[in-house]
């Protein structure tokens, strides 16, 4: 009893230690997408984060009898949000499981007409190419909910129409991107913002993102995750700022580059706004500024910053 004792405890400090020292950073550097990957019973791993369940054939419903399908799961109607993961739906739906078929998802416009939301997280529905047709939607005041008809992309239907529908679990979201806390998956990347009470000169911003996060400041490349970036600051963490990411034109007056990577920062639209960058030497550090795009800022102004963990 005594040995056992004495045993429990040196376990006891030893996982102490080891969670004092560095677990989290074990556990990060040995993360990867594969192995983090597990969705609940029924759902299905679509993409690269998305547990879907799709009803199974003869499974149909209208649109209110499926969301309520869907939380016998746990679940909701699905949030399809990326071009890629549509198309990884309609390979499944065709491909692997032979379905054919109209398929609801969570998205509607019942609440204004024509200003589409996923009902889940009132966010808004893409428009537009590449998930609806020209002419699409269509339906008026009659067709109110979204759902991917048998074509593959977007449509308008009514809602006391019975079809397919698929679900999805949000309860791994967290644990499947891939990104450990406090790092949150925003497109294909992993980004924290530091608490609002956090601002820091370029440099000290940079240390903060090493040090304590074992990441950098963010390499934002392209313009749909600028786009997610600024909706997450916007919508989401409700900030209201000028924030740090990893560009300068330090080496080279003119030429901008993400230091980690040492490739070019995008120019031009849809990035900059007209006129920016405009600081010539005395504002050679980059920064996503209030308005949500790129501005050249001087490095030792405190500011908000973004910090990104590379998975590569
Ligand atoms: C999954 O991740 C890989 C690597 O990041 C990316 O190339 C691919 O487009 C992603 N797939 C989807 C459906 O998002
Ligand atoms: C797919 O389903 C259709 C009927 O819906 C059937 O005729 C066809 O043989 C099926 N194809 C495969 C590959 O199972
Ligand atoms: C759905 O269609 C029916 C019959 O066409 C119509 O009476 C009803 O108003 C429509 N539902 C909605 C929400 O528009
Ligand atoms: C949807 O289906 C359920 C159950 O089949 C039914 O009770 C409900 O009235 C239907 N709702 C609409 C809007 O058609
Ligand atoms: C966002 O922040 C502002 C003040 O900065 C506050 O007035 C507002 O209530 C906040 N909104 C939400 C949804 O938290
Ligand atoms: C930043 O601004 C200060 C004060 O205006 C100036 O002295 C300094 O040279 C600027 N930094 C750079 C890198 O130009």
């Amino acid at each position: 009893m005594k040995v056992i004792l004495v045993v429990a405890a040196v376990a006891v400090v030893v996982v102490f230690v080891v969670a004092g020292d560095c677990t989290w950073s074990q556990d990060i550097n040995s993360r990867s997408w594969d192995e983090s990957v597990i969705c609940p019973e029924p759902y299905t791993l679509i993409g690269n984060t998305t547990c879907l369940y799709i009803s199974q054939w003869g499974v149909v419903r209208n649109w209110s009898a499926a969301q309520t399908y869907c939380s016998v799961y746990e679940g909701e109607l699905a949030v399809i949000n990326d071009c890629a993961l549509l198309g990884e739906v309609w390979t499944l739906t065709q491909h692997v499981l032979n379905l054919t078929g109209n398929f609801w998802v969570g998205g509607s416009d019942a609440e204004a007409e024509d200003s589409w939301v996923w009902e889940r997280t009132v966010k808004n529905v893409p428009m537009g190419v590449p998930f609806w047709l020209p002419g699409h939607p269509d339906g008026d005041t009659d067709e109110n909910k979204l759902m991917i008809a048998d074509n593959g992309y977007f449509t308008d239907a009514n809602e006391t129409q019975e079809h397919f529908f698929i679900c999805q679990d949000f309860s791994t979201l967290g644990s499947i991107t891939g990104c450990n806390a406090p790092y949150i998956l925003i497109g294909s990347s992993c980004f924290y913002i530091p608490p609002w009470e956090v601002l820091r000169n370029w440099q000290d911003a940079q240390e903060y993102c090493i040090e304590g996060l074992l990441g950098e400041l963010a390499v934002i490349s392209d313009c749909d995750t600028l786009g997610q970036v600024w909706n997450w600051i916007h919508y989401d963490l409700n900030m209201t700022g000028s924030f740090w990411v990893g560009g300068s034109d330090s080496a080279m007056e003119g030429t901008w580059v993400w230091e980690r990577v040492w490739q070019r920062v995008p120019m031009g639209v849809p990035y900059w706004l007209h006129g920016q960058p405009d600081g010539d030497n005395a504002e050679n550090k980059l920064i996503i500024a209030k308005n949500g795009f790129f501005d050249d800022e001087n490095e030792s102004q405190e500011n908000y910053f973004i910090c990104q963990y590379f998975l590569d």
